[in-house]
């Protein structure tokens, strides 16, 4: 029996993208059995750890400004405070960041963060800093614990890691890596492990997360290769009550997993599928191998699957040699196919990308105009997509206590967030709700009519 370790405070501040919201649970997870506990500040901690993102300038700016506050901190607490920075930064400036900022004490990668507890045993034997940024997504995954600490009724899986891609403006295949999927056996026990701690949504993700492929479980005694819609079909058996995946690349949109978006009454009627820009030639500039044409054709499949299903997307605006022209067909896009919600950024030169080096970069106040144009119009179609929920009746989701006493807060299968008054009994549960009001952000509910779905969960 192993003596139980006083409690450390853990902080972990994450950045960026959902697969490190995934990551820093599994962090946590990795160093409860330590005796690190999560705190609610950088003060009140032992451990801050920093997981970074990369992929525009001005994210990375911000850890080194973070960094500037906790070397304070760490000043203040004597120097007992650890700092660790892990994530997309930590892979691609780990020794910019150990010669920058001395107060850091460990660097982990994205790949790398099961050896957290072995780092920290050899901080407090050695002085100096560690760095570990090896790409060993296997050797991760087999190493992480099982078990894993829920909060919520919503909990994010890691199907898969890196990105094959290589889209030219695009740090992901340098940070994570290449592509690697997790084996479908291996899925499935953690699926089955959220379960077992009552989670009611579960989200797939991964940075290309439907080039997920693997050899069918052993079990299913059927074998060959399985894509993500039969890894969905599956998991949907479990029981979970919504299932979602993201982010997806417009190439790996197979018929299974359209076929799946027609079968599967819990995947959820909201796909977010990034498409960057509507002009061909940009579009092709940037590797993302695919034409606007394609992508509205499978916009039209998935709608003809599932017809109630909405869409989201990311855009980039100010890609190299983007003219008015090419611009304009952004906006013709964004107009054809109708969007419930889209992310659009100004583009960012990240240093190694194809891209940064190429002729004809877009000046700064013509990217500030474009996105400007571009925001307006999503946020029309934000405002009207939300409008037309107003006196519908959906299934929502309700995962926290909102600002004041009694307000809950929830999503829609549309990903709108729901706020319902005098509602906290609905806490953790799916209940249909008539919606009664709609902003760009955000649905009003009416709890007078709600009827609770799952009522076991409150049991
Ligand atoms: N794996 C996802 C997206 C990862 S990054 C996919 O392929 O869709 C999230 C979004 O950030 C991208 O969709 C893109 O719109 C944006 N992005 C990535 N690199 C960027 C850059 N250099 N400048 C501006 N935006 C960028
Ligand atoms: Fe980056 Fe393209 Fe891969 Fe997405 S698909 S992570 S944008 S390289
Ligand atoms: Fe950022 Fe890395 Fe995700 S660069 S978007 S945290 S994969």
């Amino acid at each position: 029996m192993s003596v139980p370790k006083p409690p450390k405070g853990l902080f972990i501040k994450t950045y960026g993208c959902q697969a490190n919201v995934y990551d820093s649970e599994r962090m946590r997870d990795v160093l409860a059995p330590l005796g690190y506990a999560p705190v609610d500040s950088a003060e009140a901690a032992d451990l801050v750890v920093l997981n970074t993102c990369h992929i525009r300038e001005k994210a990375t700016e911000k850890v080194f400004s973070e960094l500037g506050r906790l070397k304070e901190m760490k000043q203040l607490s004597g120097g007992a405070m650890r700092i660790a920075v892990a994530g997309c930064v930590a892979q691609a400036e780990g020794q910019e960041i150990m010669r920058r900022q001395p107060a850091v004490d460990m660097v982990v990668g994205p790949q790398s963060y099961h050896r957290l507890p072995e780092m920290i045993a050899r901080l407090s034997r050695q002085t100096g800093d560690i760095l570990e940024v090896d790409f060993a997504a296997e050797e991760k995954f087999d190493a992480l614990p099982k078990s894993r600490q829920v909060s919520g009724p919503s909990a994010f899986l890691a199907v898969q890691e890196g990105c094959d891609k290589f889209c030219t403006f695009c740090v992901v295949p340098y940070t994570r890596g290449a592509e690697f999927s997790r084996s479908a056996d291996a899925i499935m026990a953690e699926a089955h492990e959220l379960a077992s701690k009552g989670v009611r949504e579960i989200v797939l993700v991964g940075q290309n997360v439907n080039a997920w492929h693997g050899a069918a479980p052993a079990l299913e005694g059927r074998g060959g290769d399985w894509r993500l819609g039969n890894l969905i079909r599956h998991i949907a058996r479990i029981g979970f009550e919504r299932i979602r995946y993201m982010t997806s690349h417009p190439r790996d949109m197979s018929d299974d997993l359209i076929d799946a978006h027609r079968d599967v009454e819990a995947l959820s009627p909201f796909l977010h599928l990034p498409v960057q820009a509507g002009s061909d030639r940009i579009l092709k500039a940037m590797n993302r191998q695919h034409t606007a044409a394609d992508y509205l054709r499978i916009v039209e499949r998935v709608r003809d699957a599932r017809p109630d299903i909405a869409f989201a997307s990311d855009f980039i605006v100010g890609f190299p040699g983007e003219s008015d022209k090419d611009f304009e067909d952004t906006l013709g896009l964004v107009k054809a196919v109708g969007f419930a919600q889209a992310y659009s950024f100004k583009y960012s030169p990240r240093p190694g990308t194809p891209a940064a080096g190429m002729q004809l970069q877009v000046e700064e106040a013509v990217k500030d105009e474009r996105l400007a144009r571009l925001q307006a119009l999503i946020n029309e179609q934000s405002q009207a997509f939300n409008t037309a929920t107003v006196g519908r009746r959906l299934p929502v989701l309700f995962s926290r206590a909102g600002k004041h006493a009694g307000q809950v807060l929830g999503y829609s299968p549309y990903m709108q967030s729901v706020h319902v008054e005098n509602g906290a009994h609905l806490s953790g549960l799916v209940a249909q709700v008539e919606i009664v009001g709609a902003s760009m952000t955000s649905l009003t509910g009416r709890q007078e009519r709600i009827s609770v779905v799952n009522q076991e969960a409150s049991a």
